[in-house]
């Protein structure tokens, strides 16, 4: 591993470790997707093992299946539509605590989940913070619609682009059964509005824009030593 790599390991691991800390007796968790997530679910099953007690609502298949691996209790929205805190990675954040998310595909169940929990927290690297958010976009869309919404998506100034599969011929199949268009603008200048925009078109499951959650978002970002803590607090207005 290089020294980036190392960095980067050291930073996810700190977030991960620091927001699995946070977790209580007996709370419902929402267990986010992705590589920083994972460092939280390896922390939280060693606390498991240590007898604390909690189950965890995963956001995606991969996490379900690592969740399972680590010995972690799951159990549904249905059976628990309000949840304590619901814990997930991020793909940028922005100084409004405005985030991006859905590099893994996951953006529609991470966003159903962090919107039934408590508190939402936020495990991130330093790279992630950005003064504007500029990633492309993800969207959901039903297979149904596509070519209509990718129509839609470019009259808002975007240059949007059906994610294709890794190891898998043609477009990405997400847990939900449908199709992600990442989305790249030249600037989002208010990413509130272009998150609603998105929603309102025909077709569009959910967009990779987190931007309703800023009051009960708390973002742990790592760095090689410690961590660093972001929350509504600290927002500039
Ligand atoms: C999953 O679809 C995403 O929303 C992830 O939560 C996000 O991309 C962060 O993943 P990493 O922690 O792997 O960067």
């Amino acid at each position: 591993m290089d020294e980036k790599a190392r960095t980067l390991t050291a930073e996810k691991t700190a977030a991960g470790f620091r927001a699995a800390d946070m977790v209580e007796n007996d709370m419902v968790i929402g267990l986010g997707t992705g590589s920083t997530v994972f460092y939280m679910i390896e922390r939280l099953s060693a606390r498991i093992r240590d007898g604390l007690r909690v189950s965890g609502i995963p956001t995606s298949y991969q996490t379900a299946i690592r969740a399972r691996e680590y010995g972690i209790p799951l159990t549904t929205l249905d059976d628990c539509p309000v949840i304590d805190l619901a814990i997930d990675g991020a793909d940028e954040v922005d100084p409004h605590l405005n985030l991006i998310k859905g590099r893994g595909a996951a953006h529609t169940r991470e966003k159903c989940v962090a919107a039934a929990a408590f508190r939402f927290i936020v495990v991130v690297d330093e790279q992630k913070v950005v003064p504007r958010l500029s990633a492309p976009v993800p969207v959901e869309v039903i297979p149904f619609a596509v070519r209509p919404v990718m129509n839609q998506l470019r009259e808002f100034g975007c240059l949007p682009k059906i994610r294709e599969g890794v190891k898998k011929d043609g477009p990405v199949i997400t847990d939900n059964g449908n199709f992600i268009i990442d989305c790249s603008f030249t600037e989002i200048p208010n990413p509130a509005n272009l998150e609603t925009t998105i929603a309102r078109i025909p077709g569009v499951v959910e967009s990779g824009l987190f931007c309703g959650f800023t009051e009960k978002t708390t973002v742990i970002v790592g760095n090689e030593k410690d961590c660093r803590i972001i929350t509504s607090t600290d927002i500039v207005p």
